[in-house]
């Protein structure tokens, strides 16, 4: 495409060392809408006939086509995908395809391309969000009033429910969602027409090409649209944090899946047995998921560090763009996938749930409110129960099975009727709190908008 200036080949081990064909060539159809409303404006600015356009149209699509038919031999001395397809284009219809880069670079077009594929991401992604918080809101449901402790440093707290515990992760993946909606923003704007850095002297319709495309708008600066790829940084941070939201709900759930807790079941079809200790069913989803979320923060920090130090425009380093992102992107698809049909047919164990959360300590904290409720500073009511908490200890006796009288007399009688789980967890109405109401109410409220 440059022999003009050279008087040699590029060299194989170049070729190995540059080429981006191996891994850019999903761009393609990106690459071909992009090309057909470039061609479309070259005809408006009269530099490109009617016939040209159709040979130009028709040819792409051709290409397009035998290309997703896995009928297309990509070249690695063309080094990427607009090559490929420019210089195909070009033995297949003659002189109109060699006009078909007036005006633009493959600088422009990458960006172009790359947004695009950004886009198409970034919907697919929040469906399967939503899936994935369907899937959670369906559990969440059918166990909304299974009692559990609430864990914080991992030792026993407070009593919540399964379906609150869930919910929680239908927070963040709803936070997530917003996020990916947010980053849409930027990333659907057309930077095609700023050229190899500087526009160029034959002025195309952007705005046209944009709406053809389906962007919202054009770049306002060529410099910085040809070295832009903050809305790729954007997108790789939003993909690492769903990352992390997954990974700590595989957590809970390893832990929920083991004999120690016992609070959940996978299903066989989503765990894997022992080669060899017979007894084993192993959580692998949820270990893999916890693994692959450092893969996505790597990604992160790959297109960070890749555009930290660049010089304006286009560097080569930029081209370090692509393999990062499509590998977050396959990731997360692929994550999301399986742990939505892992979460729809995960049983929840109510009575190890039960028995674990009828530990009367869970209740400890009611107790010291029940406390400040007979007007003693909250302080106070700490130490005292915290005092009726090591007798339990040392008497080896449940809380309440206690004599809390005997501990101290600010503890009537009626102190016992604290240890009520439904009482406990009715009283519990603040926003956001666990009653059984507000996480029904929840629950509808998810129904209706996510
Ligand atoms: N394959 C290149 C990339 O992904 C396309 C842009 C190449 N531009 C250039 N000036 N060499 O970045």
């Amino acid at each position: 495409m440059w022999k003009g200036r050279f008087s040699q080949a590029t060299a194989d081990l170049v070729q190995q060392y540059g080429e981006s064909i191996s891994y850019d060539w999903r761009l393609y159809p990106h690459d071909v809408a992009g090309s057909i409303a470039h061609a479309r404006a070259q005809v408006k600015a009269g530099i490109l006939s009617e016939d040209e356009f159709s040979q130009i149209e028709s040819g792409l699509k051709e290409i397009e086509k035998d290309i997703s038919e896995g009928n297309f031999e990509f070249s690695i001395e063309l080094e990427d995908i607009h090559m490929n397809i420019e210089a195909e284009l070009t033995k297949r219809i003659g002189a109109a395809g060699a006009k078909l880069h007036t005006a633009r670079s493959r600088n422009d077009q990458v960006a172009t391309d790359t947004r695009l594929y950004c886009r198409t991401a970034i919907d697919q992604l929040t469906t399967l969000i939503s899936g994935l918080q369907s899937a959670l809101l369906d559990r969440a449901e059918k166990f909304a009033d299974t009692v559990l402790p609430g864990y914080t440093h991992l030792q026993r707290g407070q009593p919540v429910t399964v379906g609150h515990h869930l919910l929680a992760y239908v927070e963040m993946l709803s936070r997530d969602k917003d996020r990916l909606i947010d980053a849409r923003k930027r990333v659907n704007i057309s930077p095609l027409g700023s050229g190899a850095l500087a526009g160029s002297t034959i002025n195309l319709d952007r705005e046209m090409i944009a709406a053809e495309l389906g962007f919202d708008g054009v770049t306002t600066n060529s410099m910085d649209a040809i070295s832009d790829r903050d809305y790729i940084a954007e997108i790789l941070f939003s993909f690492a944090l769903v990352g992390g939201h997954l990974s700590r709900l595989s957590e809970d759930l390893i832990l929920w899946c083991s004999s120690e807790f016992g609070f959940a079941t996978l299903s066989d079809a989503h765990t894997t047995g022992s080669s060899l200790m017979p007894q084993k069913k192993n959580p692998d989803v949820c270990e893999l998921t916890r693994g692959k979320t450092g893969r996505l923060y790597g990604n992160l920090v790959s297109i960070l560090t890749a555009i930290k130090g660049l010089p304006l425009t286009y560097n080569r380093d930029l081209q370090e763009d692509k393999e990062p992102l499509f590998d977050s992107i396959d990731t997360i698809t692929m994550a999301l996938e399986v742990n939505t049909e892992m979460i729809a047919a995960m049983e929840i164990n109510v009575e190890a749930c039960q028995e674990a959360a009828s530990d009367p300590l869970l209740l400890a904290t009611d107790l010291a409110d029940w406390l400040v409720k007979e007007g003693i500073p909250f302080r106070s009511a700490h130490e005292l129960v915290g005092k009726a908490v090591a007798a339990s200890y040392t008497e080896n006796t449940p809380l309440d099975q206690l004599d809390l009288t005997k501990v101290d007399p600010a503890f009537k009688a009626e102190a016992n009727k604290v240890f009520n789980l439904q009482k406990a967890l009715a009283a519990r109405t603040n926003p956001g709190a666990p009653s059984i109401e507000n996480v029904t109410a929840q629950i509808k409220r998810w129904r209706n908008n996510s």
